[in-house]
């Protein structure tokens, strides 16, 4: 887990606590404007969280039932945000599998998505998207042939972005190449980044100000965010940087020992549920016939926090990369040659396997 850097920490004590619900904050109202520059977008909303983003984001560019989003089986605003969708929106989700299991094509998007006023059907209204999912890049090029199909059906495009920066710093795009393709994007400042709270929903200034209603209706307008926007701000400019394309700032870091880890449970025999596109490594621990709690407890015995065959790495752990590494030797070699080589999914389930959190 990262924890907040001491240029964070002078950040938050340099701040401004002015009133952000009344819109009077220097410090949140500078955040939410670069932010805007920096994705190329008309404004921008500080949030509490991504969660918060998406489910603000889907709730603007949803108006009245009945209305439809299309994505990702494996996404975060289906999986992880607690119905949300459901229950604030009214809207049916529809998952779909992506054919080359890691990303979705329009060719996967084309046959599924419904079109028409036909009234036995749920119209798709929304394309929600995720990048990184799983860690793992969504093409730029794939980005754009599905926001411009959806464009010419009327179809609005989400994107949730909370680990955009990762893809941007991998070197697939730009951060204003990759938002131009959707009308709302959602990014996080914690994760991976580093700040301690808080993530931002970019778009027109005319989605954004519904935006903010709906963030008042949930009571998710802060009177005075300025200690937690501040170190927002230091962590886009260290940990990501200022060019916009990730390249000078540090998350590169974490993508290079990401491979590291990688290369080393290869070398052992291991196997790999997806590849590592940029900080997370995913182990498949069910193939090698590895229970969850073998690998935490070798963890805990190396002095490693670990939940599963999911790995995050991160730049703050970058800077402790040859010890990392030489844990997780220890950890590897012991689970590895304790592993049965039976599947453990049918004993375990797979939900119990891959946290996503
Ligand atoms: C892809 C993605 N979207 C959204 C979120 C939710 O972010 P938060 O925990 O800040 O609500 C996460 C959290 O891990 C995530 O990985």
């Amino acid at each position: 887990m990262t924890t907040p850097t001491a240029s964070m920490l002078k950040a938050i004590q340099e701040c401004t606590l002015l009133d952000d619900v009344e819109r009077e904050d220097p410090t949140t109202s500078d955040l939410e404007a670069h932010m805007a520059a920096l994705t190329g977008k008309e404004a921008g909303l500080f949030v509490n969280s991504g969660i918060m983003g998406n489910q603000l984001a889907l709730r603007t560019l949803l108006t009245q039932p009945p209305h439809g989003v299309l994505c990702d089986h494996r996404s975060h605003i289906v999986l992880y945000e607690a119905g949300g969708l459901s229950f604030l929106t009214g809207a049916m989700p529809t998952p779909l599998v992506p054919k080359n299991g890691i990303h979705l094509t329009l060719e996967d998007i084309k046959p599924q998505v419904v079109l028409g006023d036909d009234i036995h059907t749920c119209p798709t209204r929304v394309i929600s998207l995720e990048n990184t999912l799983n860690g793992m890049i969504l093409p730029l090029d794939e980005a754009r042939r599905i926001s411009t199909f959806a464009r010419e059906h009327g179809i609005k495009m989400h994107l949730d972005g909370a680990r955009l920066w990762e893809a941007v710093a991998s070197g697939a795009g730009t951060l204003k190449e990759y938002c131009a393709p959707f009308d709302t994007i959602t990014m996080c400042f914690s994760k991976g980044l580093g700040a301690p709270v808080g993530s931002v929903l970019v778009g027109t200034t005319k989605d954004l100000h519904h935006a903010r209603w709906m963030r008042r209706a949930i009571g998710g307008g802060l009177r005075q965010p300025g200690f937690i926007s501040a170190a927002a701000r230091v962590a886009v400019d260290e940990a990501f940087g200022t060019k916009g394309d990730g390249s000078d700032g540090w998350l590169r870091t974490a993508h290079d020992l990401a491979k590291k880890v990688e290369a080393m449970w290869l070398d052992k025999g291991g196997k790999l549920v997806h590849p590592a596109h940029t900080n997370m490594c995913w182990l498949d621990l069910d193939a090698a016939g590895i229970e969850v709690k073998q690998i935490v407890q070798a963890g805990e015995e190396a002095g490693l926090r670990l939940f599963g065959g999911r790995i995050v790495l991160h730049y703050q752990a970058a800077q402790h990369g040859e010890e990392i590494l030489e844990r997780l030797d220890r950890v590897f070699t012991k689970v590895l040659a304790e592993a049965t080589g039976v599947s453990t999914l049918d004993r375990v389930g797979r939900a119990n396997m891959y946290s996503a959190e």
